[in-house]
């Protein structure tokens, strides 16, 4: 991949509407429980990113076929349960943790071998958090001291657990799950905090028994899964960039129609409106079986906070826009209990402490979090190893600062947010492409 850096700086206050695409977390699971179901799966809405991209062509490789009607929307024709076939070629994630911890949990149970890889980022992230709770279902699978690649070896029974999560992931549940559809016996998960249920939601839409409740889910192997239809909501991590964009910048208006608003993801919002945010949703509704409404941000003064722990595990992929929003706020802005974002896409506290500093902002790196005191930008180059919320993150900086952000890298954005650079210039930032 040719380095792509960008820079950003003051544009127009923000106004319009902005059409976020589609959530990553609901893309990848419509992509797997379609392909293991009895029957074709319209999905509506499919995020065209490469992570999810990444997983499509994952599930091509074993067998699933997956058109394209359209740009996001893919035609899934479902092999059923057990239906996929094995290949001797690697099967390449990308740079999608929910794409391998999730295959990893669907493909322990199947009766072929199959070798999970990612690219420098995915390869540098913690898989045994995945691979031990599996190992006690009856998986084998083999990591790299802990890291990918992942060696899923086929042909093993697997058996239902209960299993305690030591860290709230929505990863972990849901490849869990996915392991438990082919165990005998009961799986059950229990999380220390609630996290996103897009798994277990969508395979009750699919027909397979579960009970599930805040920070509980059961299912027990055995069922079927049968082709559904998926709606799936603009991706609220998307939508997160906007919203601090537009409440920084005076003047600014933006629409960011049909935005999902699943509780579990909305820890942001919580956020930005304790700091002084003018945030307002119309229209809540549901759609595909999730809550959306279109979220209207209008600029607001905004001042620090103590960042409430219980809002940190609905918030965990929103902590780089937020710590934008610390940095230009009044006062100071205290994050603990986020230890998780070390083992992102990237080191998120480091990234975003070496990159705001490098902008002159005052931020101290805890092992947990940060403490920033709020103040003005100024110009500066940053870097976003690999990571594409620190890019856009840093592009929103751009808004605010007193000369042009420079942002080495951005080719990651393509994972999760294809074209945002142009939606963000459509809607009045000042964003270019660097040589
Ligand atoms: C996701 C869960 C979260 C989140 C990630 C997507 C998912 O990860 O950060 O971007 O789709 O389940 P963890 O489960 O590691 O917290």
């Amino acid at each position: 991949m040719n380095q792509l850096d960008w820079s950003s700086r003051p544009g127009r206050p923000l106004r319009g509407s902005v059409r976020i695409p589609g959530d990553k977390s609901v893309s990848h699971r419509a992509l797997m429980l379609a392909a293991i179901a009895e029957g074709d799966s319209h999905i509506h809405g499919f995020l065209e990113g490469e992570d999810t991209r990444a997983t499509a062509a994952v599930l091509t490789q074993l067998g699933v076929r997956i058109e394209t009607p359209a740009t996001g929307e893919r035609l899934v024709h479902g092999v059923g349960l057990h239906g996929l076939r094995g290949t001797p070629q690697v099967l390449d994630c990308g740079n999608a943790g929910t794409g391998m911890r999730l295959l990893a949990g669907l493909l322990a149970g199947q009766a072929f071998d199959s070798v999970l890889v990612g690219d420098a980022s995915l390869s540098q992230r913690p898989m045994r958090r995945v691979t031990d709770p599996l190992a006690r279902m009856g998986a084998r699978i083999d990591t790299r001291e802990g890291l990918p690649p992942l060696r899923v070896h086929g042909g093993q029974s697997l058996r239902g657990i209960r299993y305690e999560l030591p860290v709230a992931s929505a990863q972990v549940k849901s490849a869990l799950l996915l392991a438990g559809l082919y165990a005998v016996g009961d799986t059950e998960i229990i999380e220390p905090h609630p996290t996103r249920d897009y798994t277990e939601r969508m395979l009750a839409a699919f027909g397979w028994p579960i009970q599930f409740s805040p920070g509980v889910a059961r299912l027990a192997g055995g069922h079927v899964l049968h082709a559904n239809d998926v709606q799936v909501p603009a991706d609220f991590s998307s939508a997160a960039f906007f919203l601090v964009a537009a409440s920084i910048v005076p003047g600014s208006e933006l629409r960011l129609p049909a935005v999902g608003l699943n509780p579990r993801r909305t820890g942001l919002l919580h956020a930005l409106r304790l700091m002084g945010a003018d945030i307002a949703i119309e229209q809540p509704r549901e759609s595909g079986g999730e809550p959306v409404g279109d979220l209207v941000v209008r600029h607001a003064p905004l001042h620090g906070i103590e960042l409430p722990a219980a809002l940190v595990p609905d918030m965990i992929d929103e902590f780089p826009a937020l710590f934008i929003a610390a940095a230009v706020a009044s006062g100071r802005t205290v994050v603990r209990g986020a230890a998780e974002l070390r083992v992102k896409e990237s080191d998120r506290i480091a990234s975003m402490a070496t990159g705001l500093r490098a902008l002159g902002a005052a931020i101290e790196e805890t092992p947990d979090g940060a403490i920033i005191d709020g103040g003005r930008l100024g110009a500066g180059r940053v870097e976003t190893h690999l990571d594409h919320r620190i890019a856009m993150s840093f592009a929103v900086a751009g808004l605010v600062a007193a000369g042009p952000v420079r942002i080495s890298d951005c080719a990651h954005v393509a994972t999760s947010f294809p074209g945002f650079l142009e939606l963000a210039n459509g809607c009045g930032f000042a964003l270019q492409r660097a040589d």
